[in-house]
């Protein structure tokens, strides 16, 4: 079973705080993945910007579609990001995961219609060879933009489908998509169906809002599913938990 699990940035960061990691949150998900590991035949852990990369991101004005040509705006979204990244690094290896950098600024580009494409050889192999990689949400080139921002949720849609994933994780800040209770809907297989409870939400928002993550997991050929913090371990063992698109 080859796994694709999205830590969002609401969990891994605190969230009105720039800069500021939620330790305790990213240590629940890091003990959760090492206690897993064993019963997965691979795992690719994504984890979003949370206020590393959101703070940053706005300062430029940079968006998926809004760019920047601006060298030190590259600089300051990526570099919040690699620190970031090294956090959830570290604290994966705490707990034994073999976890391993993937930066997407190094590997995807956007063409002019800004179709994101991003290698997945390197992080096949990395699977095949026993590592778990880590990405990020990033910025990454972008014919005719300079520079736009890649959310985790995109990246998750890529490898998912490059490494023929079986399964697809995405833990938020809530235990799935709520409906007009604020219960979970278990499942959810037509955007029609969740659409009213969704809002009126911007098809192409795919950084923020439930409704471009339901949208982007639903174009996938495998079950994906959204959940909180309390369900990851559930779920890397096999467990269905939060809402199931499919
Ligand atoms: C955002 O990634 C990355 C940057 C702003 C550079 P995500 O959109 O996946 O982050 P979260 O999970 O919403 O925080």
């Amino acid at each position: 079973m080859t796994v694709v699990l999205k830590l969002g940035g609401s969990v891994v960061t605190e969230k009105d705080r720039e800069e500021t990691l939620d330790g305790e949150s990213l240590d629940a998900a890091a003990t959760a993945v090492g206690n897993a590991l064993d019963g997965l035949d691979g795992l690719i852990v994504v984890h979003g910007g949370g206020s590393f990369g959101h703070p940053n991101a706005a300062a430029y004005d940079v968006s998926t579609t809004q760019g920047t040509h601006d060298s030190n705006g590259v600089l300051a979204i990526h570099g919040a990001m690699k620190t970031l990244n090294t956090f959830v690094l570290r604290r994966l290896r705490e707990h034994d995961v073999p976890a391993v950098p993937v930066h997407p600024l190094s590997a995807a580009s956007r063409d002019g219609d800004g179709e994101l494409t991003l290698p997945t050889e390197q992080v096949r192999t990395l699977l095949d060879e026993g590592f778990v990689p880590v990405l990020h949400g990033d910025v990454i080139a972008h014919a005719g933009e300079g520079v736009t921002v890649v959310s985790g949720d995109e990246l998750i849609v890529e490898l998912a489908q490059g490494v023929d994933a079986d399964r697809v994780g995405l833990c938020s800040a809530v235990p799935g998509v709520l409906d007009a209770e604020d219960e979970v809907i278990p499942l959810v297989d037509e955007y029609d169906d969740v659409a009213d409870v969704l809002g009126a939400s911007d098809a192409t928002d795919v950084t923020g809002g439930m409704a471009g993550k339901v949208r982007a997991l639903l174009e996938l050929d495998v079950e994906a599913s959204i959940f909180d913090l309390d369900a990851v371990g559930p779920f890397l063992a096999g467990e269905r938990v939060g809402t199931t698109i499919q």
